[in-house]
């Protein structure tokens, strides 16, 4: 009698628990005002970086910068998602919490093929990650060694992490007060694994043989490019542009970049084995994206071969505003994910950076339009829009498209030939008065200089990509309309009006 009232008890013990997973799970609908139809953003609560990107069997693990108890910054833990498709993503337990050593910062993670950490257990290759861990507690006591990069490492596809007894493998020797955001890569020619981090203003290169002996190789940065702010989240790695091979090392910063707060800058060179070596004169800046909201980004390790991609995903946000911004269940979301590739200007070589093509799955109905200077279409909303003009016929002075709603809110985004510069005006596209850097207009130079223009744009319920050019030029926004943005009205200034064509597609959502 004793053993089946126990019986009942646990089985209802069981029930309960059954139903509050199946809760945790639901607690989001993706459907919230603003929430991004077709981008990541976090099941609830605050995310800043990406982390951890990389790709194993069929899978492209994102872990990101994560707050899971509200919806501004605290103590960091690794938050993580997977995707077969670059597209849709399946939300998967916290991986790494805060500890004794510190809140979990940015960082990388690499498949470890040959077990040069030895930290393998059974049949598959670990999974190591690389990350800062930041002390609040030293940081308080004011010695300036409060960063310091840990590792921990997963034997199970990346569904659990065991952080490495051996911690921190690359202790703050220098006190540097920022010393943080490990990229990991493995290098063929030095045999050896080669971290880039970020130092105040520079970055410091380290290698390894096994991932947690590492020995400081050398610095760069000090009077190079952009120095408005602190650099954060570097990334390096090679890229081909007509057989030759240069190294790209993308250097995020904050604040001070052309659009205000935080963006992200880039420079091309070689690397000798030890140093890295810039193409160009100390005082090029090359930005990725020049819109305000793209921050942080980095790219997938791994990525097969025969697939050959660099692919960045970048924060869609800015410190300038990031914890304020009106949405109330979660905060912030992710870039489209991008693909890099460096492309010859007349100004010199440059990244460019496209929507991954697997994005191509969400268009549902497509439809090319002749559009007439102040006519208006009826959008869904989510929408691709592709054009392209050929500015040696026409003289008209600026042209582009005013997305809006209901309610008179607009989002503009067009290019001014007089300027030779794309801008996006967000002044009154909705809720801007949460922060006086909101409501701004922005500006991108035109890199190219082909009569033909070419635009790609992405709309979503709260953000714009405009990838110009074949992706020379780009810009990443986003916005806050009290009802989402569904029509668009092309418009020219000066010149003759001539009509517009313009495929339009319609998007699908990600979520259920
Ligand atoms: C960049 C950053 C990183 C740091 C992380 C903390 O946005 O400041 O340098 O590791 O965010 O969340």
């Amino acid at each position: 009698m004793k053993t089946k009232r126990l019986n009942s008890f646990f089985l209802i013990v069981l029930i309960i628990l059954l139903v509050a997973c199946t809760t945790e799970k639901k607690q989001t609908s993706y459907n919230e005002k603003y929430r991004p139809q077709f981008h990541f953003s976090p099941p609830g609560n605050w995310m800043n970086d990406p982390n951890g990107l990389v790709y194993y069997k069929g899978e492209y693990h994102f872990f990101y910068q994560y707050y899971p108890d509200s919806t501004v910054w605290g103590p960091m833990h690794w938050g993580h998602a997977v995707s077969n498709d670059l597209v849709h993503w399946d939300n998967l337990p916290v991986a790494l919490y805060p500890d004794s050593l510190g809140y979990i910062f940015s960082g990388s993670a690499v498949i470890d093929w040959n077990n040069t950490s030895g930290l393998k257990q059974g049949n598959e290759p670990p999974i190591v990650a690389i990350f800062t861990h930041h002390s609040p507690t030293i940081l308080e006591k004011k010695t300036n060694d409060h960063e310091y990069q840990s590792i921990a490492f997963s034997n199970d596809k990346g569904r659990t992490f065991i952080k490495y007894d051996g911690n921190p493998v690359i202790p703050n020797k220098l006190k540097e007060a920022d010393f943080r955001d490990p990229k990991v890569s493995w290098n063929d020619s030095l045999e050896k694994w080669v971290v880039v981090l970020a130092a105040g203003q520079k970055v410091e290169f380290f290698s390894s043989p096994d991932l947690k002996n590492w020995e400081y190789m050398s610095e760069f940065g000090t009077g190079a490019g952009a120095h408005e702010g602190v650099w954060e989240c570097p990334d390096f790695f090679k890229l081909k542009i007509q057989g030759e091979e240069k190294w790209v090392l993308i250097v995020n910063m904050n604040p001070g970049c052309p659009n205000g707060g935080s963006g992200t800058q880039y420079f091309i060179g070689q690397f000798n084995g030890k140093e890295f070596i810039n193409d160009n004169p100390k005082e090029t800046t090359l930005w990725l994206d020049y819109g305000p909201d793209n921050y942080a980004g980095v790219t997938w390790s791994d990525i097969p071969k025969e697939d050959g991609r660099r692919i960045l995903i970048g924060w869609m946000s800015n410190w300038a505003y990031a914890q304020v911004t009106p949405t109330a269940e979660w905060r912030s979301s992710n870039t489209i994910p991008r693909v890099l590739e460096l492309k010859s200007t007349p100004a010199g070589l440059r990244l460019s950076a496209n929507p991954v093509k697997e994005i191509e799955k969400l268009r549902a109905a497509s439809s090319v339009i002749k559009l007439t200077a102040g006519s208006e279409v009826k959008i869904t909303g989510l929408n691709e829009f592709e054009m392209s003009k050929n500015l040696a016929e026409t003289d008209t002075e600026e042209f582009g498209f005013i997305f809006s709603n209901s309610k008179g809110e607009q989002l503009i985004a067009g290019y001014n030939r007089q300027l030779n510069q794309f801008y996006t005006d967000r002044s009154k596209s909705g809720k801007t008065d949460f922060s006086p850097e909101f409501a701004k207009i922005h500006y991108a130079p035109r890199i190219s200089q082909d009569s033909v223009l070419s635009l790609n744009l992405f709309l979503d319920h709260s953000s714009i990509e405009i990838f110009a050019d074949g992706g020379l030029s780009v810009m990443t926004e986003i916005f806050f309309p009290s009802e989402i943005f569904d029509r668009v009205t092309f418009f020219q200034k000066g010149g003759t009006a001539v009509n517009q064509e313009c495929t339009i597609y319609d998007l699908n959502s990600i979520w259920p």
